[in-house]
């Protein structure tokens, strides 16, 4: 059976490496990214693809009914990997409402669509929704408390994760009322190629790039499970070929690292692959500011269900995965640079300046 593979928030970090992952690994499916091209999307991306007429881009929202239907019908669309999202934690404190909007008002639309669809087919048993989510809808960990997994109670903290909570929940409700063959993933914060740089690692090394202050929320400790992405693609792809609907299945690096020792490797690593930079040790450019609201403490993921199940395992180790991240950042200013408008100066300034002065 061909798979026609909807990806929805394909001009994404994860998206965009998932629509690359999965051109390259499955050249027979067709796939089409449906992306509203918010800040975070770019379409320089995926645009060697789409120009190749390897997939076929959307621009549009997740929120659109009317559109979802077209491009589901058009397409004759079998599967869809959810990822579109507002993903930033520090945007959602600042401007809660589109994360309602799209996170939870966008899932309900495609799930509704899809469903829809899927009934009017003749509900087939290959077809399959893979809702995209994080570990962030978990809470937060205290120092010696084990890892989360599937069976962790949901307890969600900020705009963000709570918007992505209500979606998980939407997910899971479509499977147990509808029968729709959902999956649903959980996964840790992930690193690579086509990060926006408003997260951790990409503004750490922009910053570096330049010469600007590195900001580091509080006292530095708290603790995120890395996991390359892409790793995360290998995981969602076997979820999709092999997961049972209506599971959920918790991703993670095995890899917790505190913040400001993620930041002094990153800082360690720019010093030798860019040795020309002036501003050299990249370490004094670090700055305590001003803690984020609410700002989780620790998340960990138990990944041992997706192994013992459908045998993933992730593939970089950390000091590969930040070498490579390193190096592709350094070898690919021309997807950057542009990224930094006066929108992001903008978010810049309203975030730290005032706490860096
Ligand atoms: P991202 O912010 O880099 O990309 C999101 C994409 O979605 C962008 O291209 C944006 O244009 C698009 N988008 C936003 N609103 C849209 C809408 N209404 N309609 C259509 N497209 C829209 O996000 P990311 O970090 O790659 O995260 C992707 C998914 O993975 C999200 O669902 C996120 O919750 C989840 N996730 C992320 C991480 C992480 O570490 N980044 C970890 C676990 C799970
Ligand atoms: P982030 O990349 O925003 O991911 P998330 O909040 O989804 O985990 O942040 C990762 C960690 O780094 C988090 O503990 C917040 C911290 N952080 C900083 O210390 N400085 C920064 O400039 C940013 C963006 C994040």
């Amino acid at each position: 059976m061909t798979r026609h593979l909807l990806i929805t928030g394909g001009a994404g970090f994860i998206a965009g490496n998932l629509v690359h992952h999965w051109v390259a690994s499955h050249p027979g499916d067709r796939v089409v990214v449906l992306d509203a091209l918010t800040y975070a999307g770019n379409q320089a991306t995926i645009a060697p693809l789409v120009n190749a007429g390897r997939i076929t881009f959307v621009h549009g929202d997740i929120a659109d009914r009317p559109l979802v239907d077209a491009v589901l019908a058009q397409h004759g669309i079998t599967h869809v990997a959810h990822l579109a999202a507002e993903s930033h934690v520090d945007r959602s404190i600042s401007g809660p409402g589109a994360f309602l909007a799209t996170n939870v008002q966008g899932t309900f639309t495609l799930l509704e669509a899809f469903r829809a669809r899927w009934q009017e087919q003749g509900a087939p048993d290959a077809w399959r929704f893979l809702h995209v989510s994080t570990d962030e809808v978990f809470g937060s960990l205290g120092p010696s408390d084990p890892p989360f997994n599937e069976a962790t109670a949901y307890d969600p903290r900020s705009p963000y994760s709570a918007s992505k909570a209500s979606s998980d929940h939407l997910a899971r409700a479509w499977h147990h009322t509808y029968g729709l063959p959902v999956l649903v993933s959980n996964c840790s914060n992930n690193y690579g190629p086509y990060h926006f740089p408003e997260k951790l690692i990409p503004l750490t090394l922009i910053n570096i790039l330049l010469g600007r202050s590195i900001p580091v929320y509080g006292d530095g400790a708290n603790v995120r499970d890395w996991l390359f992405v892409e790793d995360h693609c290998r995981a969602l792809e076997r979820i999709l070929l092999a997961g049972s609907p209506g599971s959920t299945y918790c991703i993670g690096g095995n890899n917790e690292v505190a913040n400001l020792d993620l930041v002094h490797q990153l800082c360690d690593l720019m010093d030798e692959l860019a040795p020309e930079l002036p501003q050299r040790p990249s370490r004094e450019l670090i700055r305590f500011v001003a803690d984020r609201p609410g700002h989780d403490r620790r998340y960990a993921i138990d990944a041992s269900h997706i192994r013992n199940e459908l045998g993933w395992e992730p593939q970089v180790s950390v000091t590969e995965g930040l070498r490579r991240t390193v190096a592709w950042y350094l070898a690919n200013r021309s997807w950057w640079q542009p990224l930094l408008s006066d929108e992001y100066a903008n978010y810049l300034e309203t975030q730290y300046v005032t706490q860096l002065n």
